[in-house]
């Protein structure tokens, strides 16, 4: 999977995952923009121009790459460098992260805020920054970074988790959006030994999840060839698993009679039991199950 002629826009990449994905794209003959604000975990300035060591690093391999080092809140100038430097954006992979962990009682509004305006909003810039360049050309790959406290939620992460899960939502919605396009989106949970994992684990662990058994999941879902879109996968430490939404078959009660509370509660077990399991994939999967129980067939509707 080769990227000669390709413009890849990685954010937060003066670290971590994302200086990983960096020095591989560019490996394979990418064009790298290589953005990050230089920032601590918890979002203060550090003084150090991280983006330039990276980019750095990839001169010294013989890779070409521009340094941009403005906050994912601004996504549009990070775009607007890869406009200015090489004519296009083919990838984008949204990685910018900070933390600001606390239990939900002592979150602050700050707390919340900044963590939602670099994960949910840098995304959403970024994103709609590039989404044109992407239409008119015919040709996108995005990557959403997600978190396994997106996914399956986390103590003292309300404002993490909440902005990993809204990645998943942006993930599947620009992918329908975008699929007409050749636009495919997808998002990634890693599992890698950053300074950011360096809060919540010991040496021995960090230093084994290597930011390096990441990255090819992303390269591959970059690739000319990839048709994959909207997935969720969980990757790290060489484990790469995708995700899917699963739903019990459900108890139907009668609209027509009506039911009461004491109803759901004497189903109970069968409205939990996951042996019959369905895999829902789109909005059309739950309407066709409430349209079912009000006896109206989809495709009529849809008609009309
Ligand atoms: P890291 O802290 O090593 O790197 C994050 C980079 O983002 C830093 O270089 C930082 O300066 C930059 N950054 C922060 N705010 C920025 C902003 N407003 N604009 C531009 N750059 C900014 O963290 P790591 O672990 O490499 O994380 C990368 C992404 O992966 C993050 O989104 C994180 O939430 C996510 N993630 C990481 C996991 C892990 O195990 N390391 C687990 C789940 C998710």
């Amino acid at each position: 999977m080769y990227f000669d002629g390709r413009v890849v826009v990685i954010t937060g990449a003066g670290a971590g995952l994302g200086r990983s994905h960096a020095l591989e794209f560019a490996r394979r003959g990418a064009r790298v923009v290589v953005n990050d604000l230089g920032v601590s975990t918890h979002g203060e300035n550090t003084h150090v121009n991280s983006a330039e060591l990276v980019a750095a690093e990839i001169r010294a391999e013989g890779g070409e790459s521009v340094v941009n080092n403005d906050s994912v809140e601004n996504g549009e100038a990070i775009i607007k460098t890869a406009i200015e430097h090489y004519g296009r954006v083919d990838v984008l992979v949204n990685n910018a992260g900070i933390l600001r962990d606390s239990s939900f009682s002592k979150m602050t509004d700050d707390d919340w805020v900044q963590v939602h305006k670099v994960h949910v909003l840098g995304a959403y810039k970024t994103s709609h920054a590039a989404w044109q360049y992407m239409r008119e050309q015919n040709y996108g790959r995005i990557i959403n970074t997600s978190s396994a406290a997106g996914i399956y939620g986390n103590f003292g992460q309300a404002n993490y988790s909440s902005a990993k899960s809204a990645l998943i939502g942006l993930t599947q919605t620009l992918a329908v959006e975008g699929g007409k396009r050749n636009i495919m989106v997808n998002a990634i949970a890693p599992l890698a030994g950053s300074r950011m994992m360096a809060t919540i684990m010991p040496e021995r662990v960090v230093s084994a999840l290597k930011p390096e058994f990441v990255t090819p999941l992303v390269v591959k879902l970059c690739s000319a060839d990839n048709k994959e879109s909207g997935s969720i996968f969980e990757v790290g430490a060489g484990w790469v698993s995708k995700l899917r939404w699963q739903r019990s078959a459900g108890v139907f009660f009668a609209p027509e009679t009506g039911f009461s509370a004491e109803d759901v509660e004497a189903a109970w077990n069968s409205i939990c039991d996951f042996t019959d399991a369905q895999y829902p994939s789109c909005p059309d999967d739950s309407f066709a199950q409430a349209f079912r129980n009000l006896q109206i067939s989809l495709t009529d509707e849809a008609e009309q």
